[in-house]
């Protein structure tokens, strides 16, 4: 799955006998790109949980008629609007974590863009998904599966690459939707693209896990391990 295909072509043997290509080596992860893949994963774990929280287990609206009852039973009337209203402020709070949860991976994609713009050439993805291309390109039958193998997975980053920039511009666009009439006036479709984006992050995520651990019991032992500690 992180097979090198940066790595320069073998020489044959001085004493010229025939022999196989060593298998192409495995890149290390840089410190900078670690802490990016971490981070950027921590955090969007962080704003599914809240989506989770707030859609699935707590449910504000759902609670109302529950506090209704809850109320009755002490002898006290709460309306529905009230009942709305508290609903409100608790989905506010979960609110609140996402969007704070939201501008740390904005911080956090700014940080890919510099190491993409500015970084050393090992944290350059472009770079590599090119080199990856061109070798898919130039590569006999025999390695093709392999190296069409590589190619899907640099794929998969690129388009993830995109999602995370449409999540994050469309997401800085509804938290100042409020403040900016223009913003004000297209929040609803751009709620929907930040919506529908979300199962893309995570069927993303999904194929991602399953390819990196698939790669890493068959072909590329130590693969996890060098996207924690680098070696
Ligand atoms: C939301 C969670 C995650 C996201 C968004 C994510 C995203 C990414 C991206 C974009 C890359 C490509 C980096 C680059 O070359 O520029 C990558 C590589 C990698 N990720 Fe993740 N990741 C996530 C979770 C995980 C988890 C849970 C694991 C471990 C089980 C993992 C292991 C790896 C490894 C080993 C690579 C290097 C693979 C290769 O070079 O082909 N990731 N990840
Ligand atoms: C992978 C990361 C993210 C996921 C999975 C996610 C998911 C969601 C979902 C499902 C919604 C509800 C949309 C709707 O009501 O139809 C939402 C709303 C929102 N998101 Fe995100 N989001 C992410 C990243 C971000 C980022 C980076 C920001 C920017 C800071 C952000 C800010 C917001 C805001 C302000 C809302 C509207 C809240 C409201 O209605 O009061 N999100 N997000």
């Amino acid at each position: 799955m992180n097979t090198d295909y940066n790595a320069p072509t073998p020489t044959p043997p001085a004493d010229g006998r025939g022999q196989a290509p060593p298998l192409p080596t495995t890149h290390d992860y840089s410190a900078p790109l670690r802490v990016w893949h971490w981070g950027s994963a921590l955090l969007i774990s962080g704003s599914l949980l809240t989506i989770l929280f707030l859609k699935v287990i707590v449910s504000p609206r759902d609670l109302v008629p529950e506090w209704k009852q809850a109320l009755a039973k002490g002898g006290v009337a709460m309306t529905v609007q009230q009942g709305r209203a508290l609903a409100h402020a608790v989905g506010e709070r979960i609110w609140d974590w996402h969007i704070a949860i939201g501008l740390a991976l904005a911080g956090f994609w700014l940080l890919r863009v510099l190491l993409e713009l500015r970084g050393p050439a090992e944290t350059r993805f472009s770079a590599r998904l090119l080199a990856v291309a061109h070798k898919y390109r130039l590569a006999p039958p025999a390695e093709r599966a392999e190296a069409g193998g590589a190619l899907f997975a640099k794929a998969t980053y690129a388009l993830f690459y995109a999602f995370l920039t449409v999540m994050v511009f469309t997401g800085l666009a509804l938290t100042w939707a409020d403040d900016v009439p223009l913003l004000g006036r297209i929040e609803d479709s751009v709620k929907e693209v930040h919506e529908v984006t979300m199962y893309l992050i995570i069927g993303f995520f999904v194929l991602h896990v399953a390819g990196v651990v698939r790669a890493e019991l068959t072909k590329d032992h130590g693969l996890i391990s060098r996207m924690i500690g680098g070696k």
